[in-house]
């Protein structure tokens, strides 16, 4: 089969790299890629959110299958105009999309369908503003109402940062605060059928001890050796089936991917927000732990057979995954500098130790790879523990040279040291 991916971060990456080693997949394109991924796939320049576009390419590629990865694409409807070319694709329709596209409406949804998440109010003018942040109090939790590629949250004890993030946002959610560690839990669906992957943890702040500001993730591990074993028999249950299921009633399926970022509090499971894709960089640690070959589940998904697959089959490894970060990331990141040191990390550890470039891209030389964004490359690295998984993920960390460079030391200590 051929696949076309389209996406250019490390989750496409690692999305990449799993499926250039399934046998089935005889030829992998990514659109439009970067530096690391293009050592595993064939790179087209083609604008992610081009639906048009990506569907010439898929065509002109005689691809199979094409995978979606990121948001963006998914919420302008290039899953739509892949499938409207004839070709089977993994992701949801725009309309599905929404889910992730807009926190209002993953709230309606979450009402109909009585899963369980924070009370929350959606808020237009200064007064409901007001009105919404007297109502729940300190801690403040402001979230922008459409896409903000995972900085449009602001959680805090200030009422005025609060009250100026939410008059920023035009219309704006604002929610109970929810206290408990943070689960991600990813599920596989055809609209119908829902399979859960791995529950992973992803860390979303900036700085160690989760100080400063929130990103889109710096690091992740799996599994979780602290959550009740019954989590994602639970979650399945009362958070995932019932929400596909909401979306087919409504006339809208959701097939592809779809992330519960969940709260586990005192008073239970809660959904903190649905994504409509795999998550960055949780998807890195899940992946590395699937045994079974993935194109063939996301073909499944994209042809409605999944409840014919046999089930996931998974490796005892543990996974950990560190992001490198540019200088200034999240603010305004510093970009361009070279990344050196790539090479001895595959000489020195791989298989059990890699590199998923994420902002990332060739320099004219065509050798030099320099940074390109924010999130310039996560480590992800396997071991029996997490203990081990770490030491390794950080040992190929230290062998990186990236001039500014920042990342977490903090990633899966606790969950290792328990
Ligand atoms: P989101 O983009 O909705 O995932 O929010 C980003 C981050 O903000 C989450 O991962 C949480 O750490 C935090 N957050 C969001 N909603 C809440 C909430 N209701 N209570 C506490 N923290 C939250
Ligand atoms: N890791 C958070 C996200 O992908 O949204």
């Amino acid at each position: 089969m051929k696949v076309l991916v389209i996406g250019g971060g490390a989750r496409e990456h690692a999305l990449c790299r799993s499926l250039s080693l399934d046998p089935d997949v005889t030829a992998l394109h990514c659109a439009p890629g970067n530096a690391g991924i293009a050592e595993v796939a064939e790179l087209h320049p083609v604008d992610a959110t081009d639906g048009t576009a990506v569907a010439r390419l898929a065509a002109r590629l005689e691809a199979g299958l094409v995978v979606v990865g990121p948001e963006a694409p998914l919420v302008a409807g290039v899953a739509d105009a892949v499938r409207d070319a004839g070709i089977a694709c993994f992701g949801p329709s725009a309309e599905a999309a929404r889910l992730e596209g807009s926190k209002a409406f993953a709230k309606s949804v979450m009402a109909a369908a009585s899963v369980p998440t924070g009370r929350s109010y959606v808020c237009t003018t200064p007064e409901e503003i007001d009105t919404a942040l007297d109502a729940f109090g300190a801690p403040f939790v402001v979230k922008d109402d459409g896409l903000a590629a995972g900085k449009g949250v602001v959680v805090t004890d200030d009422l005025a940062t609060a009250r100026e993030h939410a008059l920023a946002c035009g219309r704006v959610v604002i929610e109970e605060f929810l206290d408990g560690p943070e689960v991600s839990l990813f599920a596989v669906t055809d609209g119908r059928t829902v399979l859960p992957l791995r529950p992973a943890q992803d860390f979303k702040r900036a700085l160690d001890g989760d100080e400063g500001p929130n990103t889109g993730g710096m690091g992740a591990y799996s599994p979780l050796p602290w959550a009740d074993p019954k989590l994602v028999d639970e979650v399945l249950e009362t958070v995932l089936q019932p929400t596909v299921d909401e979306m087919r009633r409504r006339g809208t399926p959701f097939s592809g991917l779809l992330y519960a970022g969940l709260a586990i509090t005192g008073r239970g499971v809660r959904v903190i927000e649905f994504n409509a894709r795999f998550g960055d960089p949780e998807t890195q640690v899940v992946l590395a732990r699937l045994r079974t070959p993935l194109a063939g589940v996301l073909l499944a998904a994209a042809e409605g057979r999944l409840a014919d697959l046999p089930e996931l089959v998974w490796r005892d490894d543990a996974a950990v995954t560190v992001v490198v970060a540019s200088h200034n990331y999240p603010g305004t990141p510093r970009t361009g500098d070279p990344v050196e040191g790539l090479a001895d990390v595959v000489a020195q550890d791989a298989p059990d130790a890699y590199v998923l470039h994420a902002g990332t891209r060739l320099a004219d030389d065509g050798r030099t790879v320099l940074s390109a964004g924010g999130r310039v490359l996560s480590v992800t690295a396997t071991g029996k523990d997490l203990a081990q998984a770490r030491e390794r993920a950080y040992a190929a960390v230290g062998r990186i040279r990236l001039d500014g460079s920042q990342h977490r030391t903090d990633i899966a200590r606790e969950a290792a040291d328990a």
